[in-house]
């Protein structure tokens, strides 16, 4: 192993996690087909120049795809794991740092577009502001947040009585210390206009993976002073 570089991965971790049996479920083979469109759909919108920053990217389920739509990213995350996974994803690897969200190993500016998937809505009000300050710093122009959205699923599951339990204290290990209890956050648009603004961001539109049925909606922030 090179010095400083994350560890690979473990032997009882040989398979890569998006080729788990749970990643190869139809509903969410679908799932992950309409989020990457969403996705694939604000960045296309917006033509960044430069590599896209994926902050975190976790494994990198999505980097194949972003290889063959000939999409440039680049990526962080703070887990070892997750940086050795991430950069075995694709061949040749996309850059992938080990890094926290709330310190970037980046410049101002330095990326047109940044995508923050399934992070912050994860996370209480104090660490949210702070990411979103530091996402604000490395963007020069766009930051892409996903939020939850109310959706015909989530009320039939609501409907039904399902509910999945808040996290437990086993849950809030590590990093996960910072997290919220609680596993949704619903996309309000006074609460992400108010979280945009703190950061020197205005809201430029939503992208929805399906209507009704999306459990998911991202929010497309841009700078405020462009
Ligand atoms: C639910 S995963 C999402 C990963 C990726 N965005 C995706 O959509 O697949 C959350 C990721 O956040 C990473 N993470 C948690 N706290 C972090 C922090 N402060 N800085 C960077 N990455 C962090 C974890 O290691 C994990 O890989």
């Amino acid at each position: 192993m090179v010095a400083g570089e994350p560890p690979g991965p473990s032997p009882s971790a040989a398979v890569h996690p998006s080729q788990r049996p749970r990643q190869q479920r139809l509903r969410r083979r679908i799932n992950n087909f309409f989020v990457y469109r969403a996705i694939r759909k604000a960045i296309r919108d917006c033509q960044p120049a430069g590599p896209v920053l994926m902050a975190p990217c976790g494994y990198g389920w999505f980097l194949d795809r972003f290889r063959r739509d000939g999409i440039e990213v680049i990526g962080v995350d703070i887990e070892p794991q997750a940086v050795a996974w991430a950069r075995a994803a694709v061949s040749p690897p996309f850059p992938v740092f080990q890094g926290n969200v709330l310190q970037l190993p980046f410049v101002d500016g330095q990326f047109e577009f940044v995508v923050a998937n399934r992070f912050l809505l994860h996370f209480e009000e104090g660490f949210r502001a702070r990411a979103f300050r530091e996402l604000a710093r490395v963007t020069r122009r766009h930051l892409l947040v996903h939020y939850d959205a109310v959706s015909l699923h989530h009320l039939w599951r609501r409907l039904r009585g399902v509910r999945k339990p808040e996290l437990s204290d086993h849950e809030m290990q590590g990093w996960r210390q910072a997290k919220r209890r609680e596993r949704r956050l619903f996309y309000d648009p006074q609460l992400a206009t108010a979280e945009g603004a703190a950061a020197g961001l205005v809201i430029r539109g939503l992208y929805y993976p399906w209507h009704l049925l999306s459990e998911r909606v991202y929010c497309l922030y841009e700078k405020a002073t462009l």
